[in-house]
C-alpha cells in the first residue's frame, strides 16, 4: 500500500510571521490525518522557525529548492540540501515547472539537485509536466519521460524509496484548469511504467506519484479515486489552513 502524500507548496508567499501563523493554524486541523503524509513548503527564511514550531506534530516541512552543490562553498545565493536538513527540513521539491520555465533549469541540474537532496538524507519530490503546446502537439509523454529519465539518472535501488514524483501539467498550474482525473490517471500510469522499465516493477509499485495543478477541496476526491494518483502537490489552495486541511482530510 502506498501511503498518500498531500504537500502544500507555498511558493514565494508569506512572511515569517504569516508562515508560522498558517502552520500553527493547520496543526490542529490535520492532527488526525493518519491516512497520509502532510507536508508544507514555506520560503527559505521561514523554514527553521516553522520546523521548530511543528516539532512533534504530523506535519513535515519541505524546502522548495536546493543547490546542485552537495558541499558548502563559494556559491552566492545558494542553499545546500544538507543545510536544509540541518534546520529540520525532511523533503525538498526539485524541478518545479516555475524553476524550469523562469530560471531555465535543465534536467541535468534537476538530477544534481535530486542527488544532493538524497545525499543529505532528504526525501525528494521531483516535478515533471508538459506545457499546453507540448500536450497539443502530442508530445506530453515524450516530455515527461525525458524529464523522468533525466532527473532520476544515476540513482541506486536504495535511493528510490525516498523519491516522490509530482506530475504537474504546466497548463493546469495556477490556472484553475485542472487535468481531469482521467487525464491525470493516464499520465500517472505512464510514469509508473517508465519507472518500472528504468528500475524495477517493485520500485514502480512503491513509487508515490502526486498530481499538481489547481487541486482544490472540491476536486481532490475525484483525483484520489484514481488508481495511480497517490496524493497532491497543492499551490494556491495550500496558502490558507482551512482549504489545505480540507484537501488533506479528503476522505472524511
Ligand atoms: P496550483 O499550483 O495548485 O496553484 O495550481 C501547484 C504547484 O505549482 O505546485
Amino acid at each position: 500500500m502506498r501511503k498518500p502524500v498531500i504537500a502544500g507548496n507555498w511558493k514565494m508567499y508569506k512572511t515569517l510571521s504569516d508562515s508560522v501563523d498558517t502552520a500553527l493554524a493547520l496543526k490542529p486541523l490535520v492532527a488526525n490525518a493518519n491516512h497520509c503524509e502532510v507536508i508544507i513548503a514555506p520560503v527559505f527564511t521561514a523554514l527553521k522557525t516553522v520546523c521548530d514550531r511543528l516539532e512533534g506534530s504530523n506535519i513535515k516541512v519541505a524546502a522548495q529548492d536546493c543547490s546542485t552543490e552537495k558541499e558548502e562553498g563559494a556559491h552566492t545565493g545558494e542553499v545546500a540540501a544538507f543545510m536544509l536538513r540541518d534546520v529540520g527540513v525532511r523533503y525538498v521539491i526539485v524541478g518545479h515547472s516555475e524553476r524550469r520555465q523562469f530560471y531555465a533549469e535543465t534536467d541535468e541540474q534537476v538530477n544534481r539537485k535530486v542527488q544532493a537532496g538524497l545525499a543529505a538524507g532528504l526525501s525528494v519530490i521531483m516535478c515533471v509536466g508538459e506545457t499546453l503546446a507540448q500536450r497539443e502537439e502530442g508530445s506530453a509523454q515524450d516530455v515527461v519521460s525525458r524529464q523522468l529519465i533525466g532527473g532520476l539518472g544515476g540513482l541506486t535501488a536504495s535511493d528510490l524509496d525516498r523519491i516522490i514524483v509530482a506530475y504537474e501539467p504546466v497548463w493546469a498550474i495556477g490556472t484553475g484548469r485542472t487535468a481531469t482525473p482521467e487525464q491525470a490517471q493516464e499520465m500517472h500510469a505512464f510514469i509508473r511504467r517508465v519507472f518500472a522499465d528504468r528500475h524495477s516493477q517493485d520500485a514502480a509499485d512503491a513509487l508515490r506519484i502526486l498530481y499538481g495543478g489547481s487541486v482544490k477541496p472540491d476536486n481532490i476526491v475525484g483525483l484520489m479515486a484514481q488508481a495511480d494518483i497517490d496524493g497532491a502537490l497543492v499551490g494556491g489552495a495550500s496558502l490558507k489552513a482551512d482549504s489545505f486541511a480540507q484537501i488533506v482530510n479528503y476522505r472524511v
